[in-house]
């Protein structure tokens, strides 16, 4: 992309409103201020409402997730389907009795859905409660439109889609403490046809690998020991600065760098973009020790015709061609992916072509879901002659397929040993859960000492589902 980029304040200029609004609201509240953070959508939004929540632990916000009890609530949306952007509407409309109570509360809405001209401005004018509302591009902004709000009198409403560099050093207030996210790029330049994230987020944008990699290595240090790198598409991503002998860094490159750093910790990535999984990829997924031997490859539909039309840019013969050296190079790969029903103009012929490829691949997990029209793309203007229950009946029988892959799926991974990264409690009392290289989650007998902590267990069936136990 040769657009010339627009400045754009970086972080360092926030500081001085962080200072501000921490004067005011020492003055205001006889206690630390509450706030609620609440992420929609994907990984990408937790991530970022972390950023937030560094943002406001550094003013002197403390936390809650009790709506009774916030001074500041901020919704960070998310706008890929018209379920998720549903649920937003429908929960910010129940905020209205909130605000009726504390006058004083603010509710703050941010994130790829309130990007959208149309939707900030029924925000604007249907709900007069909601005082504060940013784009995806200003987010960084945060203490000074927190400063404009305490005050002015009056709401702060900043769609500005000013595209920018990704800003560095903003404060990160995690939620875990032994898994985490990464963020490596932002944005996304693909524009498949049924797709709102190119518009909400903007162009893609990497981060400097330095950064990237100050950003793992404390995560290492602090404990971390499973990482996600994240972005809308990992694999095209490119440092904007050159390696010290003045080599490009590309993805591979980052994988590997990353896996040179000390400390026992996986590595793991999402999501990668079929077009650009390139083979060296898949070689340094290989050679890597840490990184995870899971591929989330989404493939959208089987067939060449709706993948043309959806603008993906590669076939199904290239799709299968790539699992199969990811096999050749990784046996015990771990494959998932994204799968639409109901494209616009997709025939039932052309949907048993994604059952067909489902069957040949065997991925170990699916995300199924029917396509959704988002207005401002280019699907949204296609013929749909097929019905929402027409589609329905397709997407049940694309789970039910899948729910028989998933059985074989776990007698193969049956006697076998596997090292998991505790992270969850069971769901019966004394047993613990984790999660395997290839991410599968297993449950097992043990006590909660064992969070955050690797462990080996060996697998067995029991009453047709696939067990786990710790390896003496
Ligand atoms: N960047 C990622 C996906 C981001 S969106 C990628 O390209 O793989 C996550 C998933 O939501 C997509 O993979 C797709 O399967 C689904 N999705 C996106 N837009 C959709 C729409 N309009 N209707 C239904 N599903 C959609
Ligand atoms: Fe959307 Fe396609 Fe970009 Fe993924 S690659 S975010 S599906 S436009
Ligand atoms: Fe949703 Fe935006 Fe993520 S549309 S899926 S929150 S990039």
């Amino acid at each position: 992309m040769n657009k010339k980029l627009d400045p754009v304040l970086s972080f360092s200029e926030q500081e001085e409103y962080i200072n501000l609004v921490s004067e005011i609201i020492k003055n205001k509240y006889s206690r630390p201020p509450l706030a609620m953070v609440v992420p929609y959508g994907c990984q990408q939004n937790v991530s970022d409402c972390e950023r937030f929540k560094g943002i406001l632990a550094k003013i002197g916000f403390a936390f809650t997730e009790n709506a009774d009890e916030a001074d500041l609530m901020l919704y960070k949306t998310c706008a890929v389907r018209e379920h998720a952007e549903d649920r937003v509407f429908g929960n910010i409309g129940a905020l209205k009795h909130y605000k009726r109570r504390n006058p004083e509360l603010i509710i703050g809405l941010c994130g790829c859905m309130v990007q959208q001209e149309a939707v900030a401005e029924r925000f604007k004018k249907s709900y007069p409660y909601v005082d504060l509302l940013f784009g995806t591009h200003v987010e960084h902004r945060l203490p000074e439109f927190l400063y404009r709000l305490y005050t002015k009198k009056g709401r702060v409403f900043e769609t500005d889609d000013a595209e920018h560099e990704i800003v560095e050093n903003i404060p990160i207030k995690r939620d875990g403490t032994f898994k985490g996210w990464l963020p490596i790029m932002q944005g996304c330049n693909n524009f498949c046809t049924y797709c709102i994230v190119p518009y909400a987020r903007g162009r893609e944008h990497s981060r400097s690998y330095k950064e990237i990699l100050k950003e793992a290595r404390e995560m290492i240090s602090a404990g971390f020991k499973d990482i996600t790198l994240l972005g809308q598409n990992v694999n095209s991503y490119y440092s904007p600065e050159k390696a010290d002998d003045k080599s490009e860094i590309n993805f591979p490159k980052l994988l590997r760098m990353i896996n040179d750093l000390d400390g026992d910790f996986r590595i793991r990535f999402m999501t990668s973009h079929p077009k650009d999984c390139s083979e060296e990829l898949l070689y340094a997924m290989s050679e890597c020790s840490k990184v995870s031997k899971h591929l989330h490859l989404p493939f959208q539909s089987g067939n060449d015709r709706v993948l043309k039309a959806m603008n993906r840019r590669y076939t199904r013969e290239k799709y299968l061609n790539l699992i199969s050296l990811a096999r050749k190079l990784m046996p015990d790969i771990s494959l998932t992916s994204d799968i639409i029903v109901g494209f616009p103009g997709e025939t039932y012929e052309e949907f048993c072509d994604t059952l067909s490829l489902v069957k040949e691949v065997q991925f170990s997990a699916l995300f199924t879901f029917i396509y959704s029209k988002r207005k401002g793309t280019p699907a949204a203007e296609m013929e749909d002659p097929f019905t929402r229950e027409e589609k329905g009946k397709w997407f049940r029988e694309l789970l039910a397929v899948q729910d028989q892959i998933s059985k074989q799926n776990d007698v193969k991974m049956s006697n076998k040993t596997y090292r998991l990264l505790c992270d969850d409690y069971g769901r019966a009392d004394g047993f613990m859960a984790g999660h395997t290289d290839g991410n599968v989650c297993l449950e097992f007998k043990g006590d909660t000492s064992l969070l955050g902590e690797f462990v080996t267990v060996e697998t067995y069936i029991e009453n047709n589902s696939l067990k786990a136990k710790i390896k003496e």
